[in-house]
This record gives C-alpha cells, structure tokens and sequence, in this order.
C-alpha cells in the first residue's frame, strides 16, 4: 500500500500550504503506515484502497501548523496527527456506505469495490487502531479529547440521518449538525497542535475557534459542490444528498424563500423525480433566487472568523499558511 501514499499524498492542490511542514508530514505517513499495516493479505489490499479514498491530509497539516506555529512540532503530534487522519478516513469509508456514493478521488468506493460487510469493518479495524495509538501515549486529556470528538462525528451523522426527508429543518440545526460531523475533528486538530505547547486559554480557544469555522466553511462549500460540482472534477459521487433527502444550506434557503406552489412543486419533485431530474432544476432555482452567492457570503464569513482568531498566534510562516488554506477552502473544487 505503501508507495501509494508517499508517492500521492498530500494531494498535490494543498501541498503549497504545507511547506513548513513538509518533513513533519513526511514522518506522518510513515507513521499512518505503521498504524494501519496488517499482515493479513486481505486486510492490508482493503486498507491499502480505503486509503487512497482519504488523501488530502487537511487535518494532519492543521495540527502540524498549529504545533509549529506555536512551538516545536513534538512525537506525539505526529502520532495524533497520524491517528486523527486515520479516524477522518473511516468517517468517509462509513459515510460512503450511508451515502451508497460509488466514486471518492477518482476510485470505486470500498462499498463498491467490496461490499458494505467489509466498508463497515474496515472503518471500525481503522478507528481502533487509531485509539490504540492515541491512548498509548498516555495522557488522559487527550484521550477523552478524542474519543469526545469521535462521538461527536457519530452523533453530527446520527442527526443528519434522523433528518432525512424532513424539510422542515432549520439553519440553527444544520449548523449544530455541521459542527459535530465535520467541524469538530478541525477544532481537534487545531486543538490537539497547541495542546502539548502551551496551557494558555487564549491560544487554547484560538485554536478551537479556527478549527470550528475552518470546517464549517469546508462543509457548507462542499455541500454547495454536491448540488453544483461536476463529478469528474471533484473525483466522487455529487447529488448524494439530493438523493438522500438530506437538506443542506443552500436547500434550507431556497425552501425558505419559495412561495408555496413552487415550494410544493419542489418538495414533491425531491420525493419523486431522480436526481439527474431535479439536479438542474434545483440549479436554476438557486441561481434565479441568488442563494448561491447568500451561501458562499455565508462560507467566507465563516473563513474570516477563522482568520481573525489567528491574530493572537505568533506571526510566522506557519500562521501563514493557515490562513491561505482558509482561503483555499472557499475555491476548491475537490
Ligand atoms: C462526510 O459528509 C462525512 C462526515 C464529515 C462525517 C461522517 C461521520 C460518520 C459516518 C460517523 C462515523 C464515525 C466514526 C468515528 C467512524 P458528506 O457526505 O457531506 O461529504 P462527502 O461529500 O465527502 O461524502
Ligand atoms: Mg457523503
């Protein structure tokens, strides 16, 4: 498996904000092959593709930053940094299975390639490889820090679920659901970086700040892609919460701002037309009514709430770096 990620990763888009971290992150991958290598032959074919379905190494290069930024990058944040990509991983290998998406960088999803039997145990063997790591360095406060964060993804999932074929969900509950599904294994990382650096509050909260608005940001850009991304430009399977009912950003404000008819001519398009039919429909209403722009006004909000908190943090090339990533979410488009 392993050529792949040194020969791949991170992918090549976001290398530039890594530099100052480059040899840090090299000694990451190494380490996530350490973690994740298993002698079993199957097991290691399975892992070795469910980890090339991860790949951009986001959270890794935040912690790492975010280690730099403030002092010295040190064993254990490579070690966290290594196990929280590892438990980012599994989060997309099971909410693949969710999502019944085929395609995620380009590759047939685990789900596809296998089944789910094996999608659904492979996430769990990598999340518990990544506990192994995380508790073996024994400290309590990032344990439970962790293992927080990971009900937190679960619980963010579980919502979302829950929330399938309501419409009558709300901004304030989307927002609540991003922020544990997604937003909360930035605000680790970030956190997880200053941790073993510094116990001053300000620092502390600074970094939670950033990542929490770091990852809303990525979610609702890339919740506003699912509707209007191309498949073989992002590499995975779009339309996915169309299909499945699940309203995001852009879905919650064009309902609102609908008057009943074409309201109800929508939700019932939602229910009974596939999505290659009411896709492009739903493009034109969010041109026609400006929530494109509303969303991404809202997205760079959330971008330069992240930005601001980096001004207590040492001016560096590090600091640098982060903000232009935070830029860069907002541009993606994959
Ligand atoms: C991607 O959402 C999914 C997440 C950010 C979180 C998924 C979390 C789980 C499945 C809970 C499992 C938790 C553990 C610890 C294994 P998306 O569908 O909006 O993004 P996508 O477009 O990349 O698929
Ligand atoms: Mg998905």
């Amino acid at each position: 498996m392993h050529q792949f990620i040194e020969k791949e990763s991170p992918s090549m888009n976001y290398r530039k904000f890594y530099a100052p971290i480059e040899t840090e992150l090299f000694e990451v991958e190494k380490l996530l092959r350490e973690f994740l290598s298993c002698e079993n032959p199957f097991i290691d074919r399975v892992v070795h593709h469910g980890f090339q379905l991860g790949g951009k190494r986001m959270r890794p290069a935040l912690l790492l930053l975010f280690a730099k930024m403030t002092g010295d990058v040190l064993p254990q944040h490579r070690t966290l940094a290594a196990a929280i990509e590892t438990i980012h991983t599994a989060t997309l290998i099971h909410d693949d299975i969710l999502d019944e998406a085929t395609t995620r960088r380009h590759l047939p999803t685990v789900n596809v390639v296998w089944n789910n039997e094996t999608s659904v145990l492979l996430g769990d063997f990598m999340v518990a490889r990544a506990i192994r790591q995380v508790t073996e360095l024994d400290c309590t406060e990032v344990s439970h820090l962790v293992a927080q964060t990971s009900c937190r993804l679960c619980e963010g999932e579980m919502r979302q679920v829950g929330f399938r074929g309501n419409f009558t969900l709300s901004e304030e509950t989307y927002n609540s659901i991003i922020q544990d599904k997604t937003a909360s294994l930035c605000e680790c990382a970030c956190l997880l970086g200053v941790f073993f650096n510094s116990t001053q509050q300000e620092w502390r909260e600074g970094a939670i700040t950033f990542g929490r608005h770091l990852g809303m940001a990525f979610q609702i850009a890339d919740d506003l892609l699912d509707i209007r991304g191309e498949e073989t430009q992002m590499g995975k399977s779009l339309g996915t919460d169309l299909a499945k009912q699940k309203l995001t950003l852009p879905m919650i404000r064009l309902l609102a701002v609908l008057e009943e008819t074409p309201r109800q001519t929508l939700l019932s398009a939602l229910q009974n037309e596939s999505v290659e039919e009411v896709r492009p429909k739903i493009q034109t209403l969010l041109r026609e009514h400006a929530i494109y722009e509303s969303v991404c006004e809202t997205a760079q909000k959330h971008i330069l709430t992240a930005i601001s908190s980096l001004e207590k943090f040492p001016k560096n090339p590090c600091r640098d770096a982060l903000e232009a990533l935070a830029c860069y979410v907002l541009e993606r488009k994959h």
